[in-house]
């Protein structure tokens, strides 16, 4: 081939370079050209087959066209892929005014149950209250025994028992009945000053339209050395206003009796919370700490005492949130939690209000 020859190849590869209008077309000119069987690629497979004394020109010659054309596609690759970043960025501009389009986030809902726990976490989170679990299967002994409720006690026909299958060894094991058994795992394990609050499952052998074989409570308890009855006043107080949202609520006090508390108060509240004066609402069971139970736990009971209270999640999450039925909470119909779910974004804070 000769050197006008040459000259030819390269302007024509030039050419068809610069007439490439975007990066798939340009890859058939290079592979046509420097590809395995491309033209280029074709003349330097010959090198070798020139007489010696022109090899090295040829070899040049060659090179000089190889290089020439490597440059070419390199450059007008570059430019051809900002072109194509400019015109994705034309097509794609984002409108900012449009609103929000959730896309499966919006269809999705969090069952009013887990809200509800979030706005009382975070309530009792801004009170300096942490989270603590335990397991839904417990042994006797943490559920009852620890709790002052010894074996033969009235006050375990109440809770109508789940109990585990027993091969005759070992603890006997049952679903919780109640999540008390938290403040022994909590008193057992960590050190006072404790602050915590304890959600779960709980089961009792029940059913009808006020009760449901599972269903969930909240356990708080507070271990100190100077804690009394006023602080556990206040904190049911301040968490009641939070989480119904109102400025005050009336609340009464009425003597109860359970084994773990002495004394022992249930709590009501005044309906007029959730805009329905002239009733009482039940919502939860409370007390000071039993001495026996802080004894139980390997804690000195002359030195440190405490509150506890225990609430129906449900209960509540039915009354803020006018449910009416609480076999519906666990249906899984799709059309209730349409209707009473919490758009997934609905994240409850203290300032935007309980309900976010
Ligand atoms: N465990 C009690 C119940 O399930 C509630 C409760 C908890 C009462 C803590 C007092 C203190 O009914």
């Amino acid at each position: 081939m000769s050197t006008s020859d040459l000259g030819q190849l390269e302007s024509q590869l030039l050419k068809d370079i610069a007439a490439a209008t975007d990066l798939a077309a340009l890859d058939g000119v290079r592979v046509g050209a420097l590809g395995k069987s491309g033209s280029v690629s074709g003349l330097m497979a010959q090198i070798g087959k020139q007489p010696p004394e022109s090899r090295k020109a040829f070899g040049a010659a060659i090179n000089a066209v190889k290089s020439a054309v490597q440059a070419a596609l390199d450059e007008r690759k570059a430019s051809l892929e900002a072109a194509a970043v400019d015109a994705r960025l034309a097509s794609e501009r984002a409108d900012v005014t449009l609103p929000v389009r959730l896309g499966p986030l919006g269809e999705g809902r969090i069952h009013p149950v887990s809200q509800v726990f979030d706005e009382v976490a975070e309530i009792f989170a801004d009170m300096g209250f942490s989270v603590a679990e335990g397991p839904d299967i417990e042994t006797d002994d943490l559920n009852f025994t620890r709790l002052n409720i010894p074996p033969e006690h009235p006050a375990r026909q109440e809770h109508d028992t789940f109990y585990l299958n027993h091969s005759g060894e070992g603890a006997r094991m049952l679903l919780r009945t109640h999540t008390s058994p938290v403040q022994i795992r909590t008193m057992m394990s960590q050190k006072p000053p404790i602050r915590i609050i304890a959600p779960g499952r709980v089961y009792r052998c029940d059913s009808d339209q006020t009760h449901t074989p599972m269903f969930h409570q909240i356990e708080g308890l507070v271990i100190d050395e100077t804690t009394h009855m006023g602080h556990l006043k206040w904190v049911l107080e301040e968490f009641a206003k939070a989480f119904f949202e109102v400025d005050d609520v009336k609340m009464r006090f009425r003597a109860s009796h359970f084994p773990f508390t002495e004394p022992s108060m249930e709590v009501d509240i005044d309906a007029a919370a959730i805009g329905k004066p002239g009733r009482w609402l039940e919502i939860l069971g409370s007390g000071m700490v039993h001495p026996n139970v802080i004894r139980n736990c390997g804690l000195d009971p002359e030195r440190y005492q405490g509150f506890a209270f225990g609430m129906g999640l449900d209960r509540i999450a039915m009354l803020k949130y006018g449910i009416p039925d609480l076999r519906d909470m666990f249906a899984a119909d799709l059309r209730w939690m349409r209707h009473y779910g919490f758009n997934a974004l609905d994240l409850p804070t203290i300032s935007g209000g309980a309900a976010g």
